[in-house]
């Protein structure tokens, strides 16, 4: 296992002050491809990571996806069940599926042919025994299937836990789920919908964290979105710590009406007194959320190198409706709208990255009412380098500036 011995723990220290003396993580962790690797094995490992949306997968077939270089493959059990193994052949390791691709139930290695089942059993050694011989008394298929890692869907979300340590989804992500839960009610999971084209995917020269630490703040509003500033004002948005792993920015100037002729969909258990609130959290480590009356979007983050971040976004909506023909234009409005603020961000958060190659900068500082969520992003992240180098300073399952004055989770 990778040490984190390239990151002595006192340069962690003033990441654990209080936000008005803090600084950020130290340059190495942005940089330095040791860092890559400790991150994927230590933080992305051990926790729940969203690695794909439900929805990529296409009926009978298999999809191979690669996390942070370690193949992965998608498959859809006999009984419907998503399920995620390893990428690689039992016999000599090769990586058993390199393409998307149809398949009538089994999956046959392209090297010497062993196949297995969908849901990873080997089922066949052609020529085991030599020619024509596919099987021996002392070789036992059992065990040498495919090496299945945990995993959970939700809200159309593949995560996987890789270590397979980590407590239950649901008790991990539980002020996600509550969170979710209390603004589009129980039914809403039922209605969400979506579709191929309401999908935005790009590439960003720069580590993953640099785009999750530019979602959890809002104090960039005015500068990088002008116009969005311009109907949702800086102002108007607010920091919230949800819980251990969660935090984020929500605001009260969400507009659902769109268009004023095809209005999309409300969630039928959103509370109509609250349409104009936008709650817009990253579910640590790698899953932005944006959820709003009338459609949510999950964005995950592909760290595929240590400069180097893929941006996968999908909108869902509410209800069938919504995909109807009346709404097209309204989901492409909105598809483009938001395309152009994801846009925005990908220079300033690409002249970060070339900021921490500077010798001069030494994690920096933070803004006291603005960056309150990414000091509590940094502080998660450094608790893994070095777990007793100190605690959080922020309260956390405390909801600190509630839509509604109350505690949340
Ligand atoms: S490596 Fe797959 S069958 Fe030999
Ligand atoms: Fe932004």
């Amino acid at each position: 296992m990778l040490t984190r011995e390239f990151l002595p723990s006192e340069s962690l220290d003033s990441v654990f002050l209080p936000i008005e003396q803090a600084s950020g993580l130290p340059n190495q962790c942005y940089t330095d491809t040791a860092s890559f690797d400790f991150e994927r094995n230590q933080v992305m490992a051990r926790n729940w990571v969203a690695i794909a949306f439900e929805n990529t997968l296409q009926d009978n077939c298999v999809h191979p996806i690669d996390f942070m270089g370690i193949p992965l493959l998608l498959t859809r059990s006999k009984h419907d069940r998503i399920r995620v193994f390893h990428n690689v052949c039992s016999h000599r390791g090769m990586r058993l599926v390199s393409e998307p691709r149809k398949i009538s139930g089994l999956i046959t290695c392209q090297y010497h042919a062993w196949t297995y089942s969908v849901d990873g059993d080997l089922v066949a050694t052609p020529n085991i025994g030599g020619i024509g011989i596919n099987a021996l008394p002392d070789f036992e298929c059992t065990g040498k299937g495919l090496k299945e890692i945990r995993s959970h869907i939700w809200m159309g979300v593949i995560f996987i836990n890789l270590d397979g340590q980590a407590p239950a989804f649901e008790q991990v992500q539980k002020p996600a789920i509550q969170r979710t839960r209390e603004l589009i009610g129980k039914s809403g999971e039922r209605e969400l919908i979506t579709s191929q084209e309401d999908r935005i995917d790009m590439v960003v020269n720069c580590n993953w964290k640099l785009v999750a630490e530019n979602y959890l703040e809002a104090y960039h509003l005015p500068v990088i979105h002008p116009l969005l500033n311009r109907y949702s004002p800086l102002k108007d948005h607010h920091c919230r710590i949800y819980g251990h792993n969660m935090a984020g920015q929500w605001t009260t100037t969400f507009n659902p009406g769109l268009d004023d002729r095809n209005h999309l969909p409300v969630f039928s258990d959103w509370d109509r007194e609250m349409l104009m609130i936008g709650e817009y959290p990253v579910i640590y480590p790698n899953l932005l959320m944006g959820i709003q009356a009338n459609h949510i979007f999950m964005g995950i983050l592909h760290p595929l190198e240590v400069d180097r971040t893929r941006e996968e976004f999908q909108i869902f909506y509410c209800g069938d409706e919504s995909l109807g023909k009346p709404c097209d234009r309204v989901r492409a409005d909105n598809r483009l709208a938001w395309s152009k603020v994801f846009q925005e961000d990908v220079e300033p958060c690409e002249r970060m990255q070339a900021g921490r190659r500077s010798p001069g900068y030494t994690g920096g500082s933070f803004s006291p009412m603005l960056d309150v969520c990414a000091h509590h992003f940094h502080q998660w992240i450094a608790g893994h380098y070095h777990p007793k180098s100190g605690k959080t300073s922020h309260k956390t399952d405390i909801d600190q500036d509630s839509v509604d004055g109350t505690r949340q989770c």
